[in-house]
């Protein structure tokens, strides 16, 4: 039987990698690196450098690997992400069959935490129902975006005793402000938080969170939006792609 580990490995910082991520790399014959084009070449970098700071073991091998692009014409957004989960679950049987040996160990590294806006787990679960490899695997959690955020604001997440949202752009309109004081807004390319009204809104904004690009604005909504639309505009254009979430909050930790 082959073995698959799932590794979170942070947002972007190296040391945001667990001992329990570190030993999990070092149990791996293959380190599977995906690849998402020129854009988000640093991405990979970032993985790469993971590897050679932390893999001791001489015979540990790595295999890069494109990461199909999803389609988006002419399908709705279910239909879209469907027909990309099984291209990759067909992308991750041909790696486990052609790169993997009886009885290795392979390695994916997520991004952050595996279970966050991540579906790897799932892929991993089709590739499984799909019946042509036989593999067993493990999950080891990772350092997520969110913690990122709330580290480099030095806030606590939640208001005392209340819950928090986590969303995306998409769907913000439906959660902030009408059903959640707080909401994590990730996966945004439409800067959503445009739409808010509230006067009482606070934004905690923060793009490249781990990496030396990291940036973060922080202030009331209304006051602090444009600066945020005007940051992210100009990172954006000189990196060459951005990758920034945030927190709205309103109310208070104790009602007056
Ligand atoms: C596909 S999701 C992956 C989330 C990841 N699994 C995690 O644990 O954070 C990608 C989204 O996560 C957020 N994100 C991930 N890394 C980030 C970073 N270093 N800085 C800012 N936002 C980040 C952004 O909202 C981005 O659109």
């Amino acid at each position: 039987m082959k073995t698959i580990l799932v590794i979170g490995i942070g947002t972007g910082n190296p040391e945001h990698m667990t001992v329990q991520a570190i030993n999990a790399l070092n149990r791996a014959d293959v380190l599977f690196i995906p690849t998402k084009g020129e854009a988000k070449a640093q991405l990979a970098t970032i993985r790469r450098d993971i590897v050679s700071r932390y893999v001791t073991r001489p015979d540990g091998r790595l295999v890069e690997f494109a990461v199909p692009v999803r389609q988006t014409a002419d399908r709705s957004y279910d239909q879209s992400v469907d027909q990309w989960h099984a291209a990759i679950a067909t992308a991750y049987e041909q790696l486990l069959t052609a790169e993997l040996g009886e009885g290795q160990t392979g390695a994916f590294l997520v991004w952050g935490d595996p279970m966050l806006y991540d579906s790897t787990i799932r892929i991993i679960e089709r590739v499984r129902a799909m019946g042509s490899v036989d593999f067993d695997y493990s999950v080891i959690p990772g350092i997520t975006s969110i913690q990122a955020l709330a580290a480099s604001h030095r806030i606590p997440l939640n208001l005392v005793g209340k819950p928090v949202e986590i969303t995306t752009g998409r769907r913000l309109s439906e959660s902030f402000p009408a059903r959640s004081e707080t909401a994590v807004v990730m996966l945004d390319g439409e800067q959503a938080f445009l739409q808010i009204d509230d006067p009482e809104a606070r934004i905690y904004w923060g793009a490249y969170l781990g990496t030396p690009q990291e940036i973060v604005v922080s202030g009331r909504l209304a006051e602090v939006k444009e600066e945020i639309v005007k940051t992210r505009a100009e990172a954006r254009a000189r990196h060459g792609w951005i990758m920034d979430i945030y927190l709205l909050q309103k109310g208070a930790d104790f009602e007056a």
